[in-house]
């Protein structure tokens, strides 16, 4: 049988490196998509559930409510504000919208494993610029891959995996130094866990740099990953162009009514940042007494360095057995690593428990 044809770009695009979480059954503790361990606020369950008695009719494709909240909450104009289908649709909308077979898209690596899809689906090149040796973004060496050709320098800030930060004032430079027809997209999807600066800084940069896009999200800290919404702060430009690559109903009601609430509960963000810190201080602790390094994290989880006489994957299984679902480095591009999320005190309790009865 004559099989149907594909895209050969299709050939390019890697697998989602899905986490073992669905393959396992029994009551599980989930470490491995760097999710919140909470549920939605009582409010914000409510907002969604409102939202189910108007199915029958499409979603709002302006986005109204949502773009109005997170415009007021973010001090942008609300033509400033692109909402998605989670942030990954803006990154690849952005993708379709500005790559195109010649065109160049500068990240680090490793970092989130969506990006290399930009690159992959659009035709374009994709230049990887390897961390430094703090497994930090080397801005430097990011800066001196951008040409003419140069579309898109996609920065990951905490980085996914590594968990590391860098400081706003850096990529305040950087984007002073590049040409402004290169698009410097900041995924932002961690920083309200971060310690190391204020979340705001990013939104004075964009006051600043029209080539600027600042991407948020409502999976980690608010909890929704589920429903999936993101955002994306930049030009008016920016947001015309994503909605016009994309069909207009990808935020469904249930998600646009449940983000709009929640950015609301800003005092709710502040609670779960400190209980992150706070498991964060606990987890690196325990690990570091058991020998094991992890990189300064600014995130949600950690990136542990399991030495070379330890088996990723022996360790990976072994922690699954156990009934923890946690990353191994060598899915998420660097082997001998664990990218371990935090959950409650019991659950990361029971990760270290686990992780001695392994070691
Ligand atoms: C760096 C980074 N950006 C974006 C996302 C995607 O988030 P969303 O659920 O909004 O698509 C993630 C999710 O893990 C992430 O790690």
């Amino acid at each position: 049988m004559t099989p149907i044809e594909f895209n050969r770009r299709i050939e390019d695009i890697p697998a989602y490196p899905a986490a073992e979480t669905y393959a396992n059954d029994g009551e599980l503790v989930k470490l491995a998509s760097n999710e919140a361990p909470w549920g939605p606020l009582e409010a914000v369950q409510e907002a969604a559930a409102r939202a189910l008695t108007t199915l029958n009719r499409y979603p709002d494709p302006d986005k109204t409510l949502m773009r109005r909240r997170i415009a007021e909450r973010c001090d942008m104009a609300p033509g400033r504000v692109a909402v998605g289908n989670g942030s990954c649709e803006i990154l690849l909308a952005a993708a379709e919208a500005m790559l195109e077979p010649g065109a160049e898209i500068v990240y680090a690596w490793p970092s989130f494993s969506m990006y290399p899809h930009l690159a992959a689906m659009s035709g374009a090149r994709g230049v990887r610029v390897p961390l430094d040796a703090e497994s930090r973004h080397d801005l430097e060496a990011m800066a001196a891959e951008v040409n003419h050709a140069t579309r898109i320098v996609l920065i990951c800030n905490p980085n996914n995996p590594t968990a590391t930060a860098i400081a706003p004032d850096a990529i305040d430079a950087l984007l002073t130094d590049l040409p402004r027809h290169v698009a410097v997209i900041l995924d932002e999807a961690y920083v309200k866990f971060s310690l190391a600066q204020d979340p705001d800084e990013s939104l004075d940069l964009l006051r600043r740099h029209s080539n600027l896009v600042v991407l948020r999200t409502f999976s980690k800290v608010y909890g929704l990953c589920g429903l999936r919404a993101g955002y994306a702060l930049g030009s008016e430009q920016f947001r015309l162009a994503v909605d016009r690559v994309r069909q207009p109903f990808s935020v469904n009601t249930p998600a646009q009514a449940a983000a709009a609430e929640a950015i609301r509960h800003q005092d709710e963000v502040a609670r779960r940042v400190e209980l992150t810190a706070v498991e964060r201080l606990h987890v690196e602790s325990e690990l570091a007494e058991r020998g094991l390094e992890t990189t300064d994290s600014q995130a949600n989880f950690s990136w542990v360095a399991l030495g070379e006489e330890r088996d990723e994957a022996e360790i990976v299984s072994g922690l699954a057995a156990l009934g923890v679902i946690v990353r191994a480095g060598s899915a998420l591009g660097e082997e001998g690593r664990l990218r371990v999320t935090y959950g409650t005190r019991a659950e990361n309790d029971r990760f270290l428990s686990a992780l001695d009865e392994l070691l």
